[in-house]
């Protein structure tokens, strides 16, 4: 069932903005995301490490806290202002919607909640702002990620997280669904005008499979692979380069030391005018992944990160499009 935008939402969320990870090993996490993917680092104590991208003005878009096991903490948005933070509290009351007021380092007015799903969400209204890094050229290594830009989560049931987060003002710009249906397998969300800041797709959930930073160009994505290749993490590359149909971004996925899966990519297109209906795709049709090249391997499509203490609970909808080893049998 299609969702319904509210255009009339009780607070405003204005974009994706951050993530935070436990790690197991903060030294080699920092490492990899300085080096291998090439963030700043903003700040760092013994306990956690934040990073940003190089035209990030916000103080962080990634903080890396050590932990005992890997977990995706939180998924982050931004609300317009403090009022939001305020609204979204009462609406959560009002809802009965899991969710606590947390005093975050150099973050505004936080607020935690428990999406529909189980998803373990973080808004906050502002952030310290530190200097852009945009034109410090001699800084650029890897792949130069500007900006974070989305995240995606599986979950069980897609059409309920659906439901809450278009409820709350986002609008779907693409979505996936079993053969010749609106059965909804994977929704892409947005509400900063590009075609996603939240997506969901059809697994065991919850659990983040990626979040994703912005590239300059193809030209970024593939020094980012080679870097990766040159300092040993070639096999933690676990798809791309390549093109996808939803969207069209150029992308590539690596894995992190704890296997925390980051996307950089090229851009996506503008989604902004109302009269824009969602594109959908068809499970079986192989380029709503891919426009070309083999489709993902089974260990894209099946690992993400859990959070803690959230049970993960198997898919609602039995349906899985090809992966590479299945293409691969065939053969
Ligand atoms: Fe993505």
């Amino acid at each position: 069932m299609l969702p319904v935008t509210n255009f009339d939402p009780p607070f405003t969320i204005t974009r994706a903005s951050h993530v935070s990870l436990a790690v197991t090993d903060l030294e080699a996490s920092r490492d990899f995301y300085r080096d291998v993917i090439g963030l700043v680092v903003t700040e760092e104590s013994d306990d956690a490490v934040h990073l940003r991208g190089l035209e990030e003005a916000a103080h962080h878009s990634l903080v890396l806290e050590r932990g005992e096991q890997a977990k995706a903490l939180r998924v982050g948005l931004r609300v317009r202002g403090d009022e939001d933070i305020v609204a979204a509290e009462r609406w959560c009351r009002e809802h009965g919607v899991e969710h606590e007021r947390v005093e975050r380092p150099h973050q505004g007015p936080t607020l935690h909640l428990t999406d529909a799903v189980g998803t373990r969400m973080e808004l906050t209204s502002s952030m310290e702002t530190v200097p852009r890094k945009m034109q410090e050229f001699h800084e650029f290594v890897a792949g130069a990620p500007q900006r974070l830009d989305h995240f995606q989560v599986v979950t069980h049931d897609v059409q309920s997280a659906t439901d809450f987060w278009t409820s709350l003002g986002m609008r779907m710009a693409e979505y996936t669904a079993t053969d010749g249906t609106d059965e909804l397998w994977g929704t892409w969300m947005e509400v900063k005008g590009n075609t996603h800041d939240l997506v969901f797709t059809n697994g065991r959930g919850p659990r983040l499979h990626h979040f994703a930073y912005t590239v300059p160009d193809a030209t970024a994505l593939l020094h980012a692979a080679d870097v990766a290749g040159s300092l040993g993490f070639g096999d933690e590359i676990d798809r791309g380069p390549g093109r996808h149909g939803i969207s069209n971004a150029l992308f590539l996925y690596l894995r992190d030391p704890d296997q925390h899966r980051i996307e950089l990519f090229t851009t996506h297109y503008q989604f902004i005018d109302l009269e824009e209906e969602p594109i959908r795709w068809d499970i079986s049709n192989p380029r709503r992944s891919q426009l070309w090249g083999m489709p993902a391997s089974r260990r894209w499509f099946f690992e993400a990160s859990e959070f803690p203490s959230q049970p993960v609970h198997e898919p609602l909808l039995q349906a899985t499009p090809a992966t590479l080893e299945d293409v691969l049998s065939l053969h």
